[in-house]
């Protein structure tokens, strides 16, 4: 059973407009990705279970919640999804950081992986894949394959922009993992870019264009 997410919250809405206009320069676009990884952040991990542990207040003892589990594994795909990293982090500052290095080949549009690192145990964490484009969806299947096959079994993706086309792909071949999507966007274009979209999420957030 597949799940995907839409944002529908005003304060992301704005900032990914903000994001995707051409005149928003690297520093601030950085912030941006930042701030809506944060936002998306809050609203997907709302189903986080939670434990009571015991306590003193300056006042009594009590009994109160805290996350349950093994701390999680936040894995960006590189580059563009480094940029969300810090906002997941501000939101759960003890979770493991693995990394899955891919690019889309300029011709054929395919994925290729040419790095990968995750934490251990990954088979006991909730798993956080951030980037911030879905176009085709290669490179999010390809990276969740990956996970799977290193043992990943509880998987969230969170993605600011997204065509209607990676959806479909993605739900299709991972129905089991949860997809939070900031916007649907209309289409893809002939070079496989997201339309509207924002450009080349990379290129804008390092400023390589
Ligand atoms: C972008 C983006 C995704 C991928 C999405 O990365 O960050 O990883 O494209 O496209 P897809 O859904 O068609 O696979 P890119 O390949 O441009 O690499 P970069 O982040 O290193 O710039
Ligand atoms: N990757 C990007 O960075 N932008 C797109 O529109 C599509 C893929």
């Amino acid at each position: 059973m597949s799940e995907v997410i839409y944002m529908n919250h005003p304060l992301i809405k704005h900032k990914i407009t903000m994001l995707r206009d051409e005149r928003t320069g690297t520093n601030e676009f950085r912030k941006l990705v930042e701030e809506i990884a944060m936002l998306m952040g809050y609203e997907a991990f709302s189903d986080l279970e939670t434990t009571d542990v015991r306590i003193k207040t300056p006042v009594e003892e009590t009994v109160q919640p805290v996350l349950a589990g093994k701390k999680p594994a936040v894995v960006p795909i590189l580059r563009a999804g480094l940029g969300m990293t810090g906002g997941i982090l501000s939101l759960l500052p003890n979770a493991k950081v693995g990394h899955i290095g891919m690019y889309r080949d300029e011709k054929t549009h395919q994925p290729h992986v040419y790095y990968d690192k995750l934490p251990p145990f990954i088979d006991e964490r909730l798993v956080v894949v951030v980037d911030p484009m879905l176009a085709t969806g290669g490179s999010l299947i390809d990276a969740v394959d990956e996970i799977k096959r290193q043992g990943g079994k509880r998987i969230k993706c969170l993605c600011i922009i997204a065509a209607p086309e990676g959806v479909r792909a993605f739900t299709e071949k991972h129905p089991d993992v949860q997809l939070y999507v900031g916007a649907l966007d209309r289409c893809l274009n002939e070079n496989c870019y997201i339309c509207p979209g924002l450009g080349d999420a990379g290129d804008r957030i390092f400023g390589t264009e």
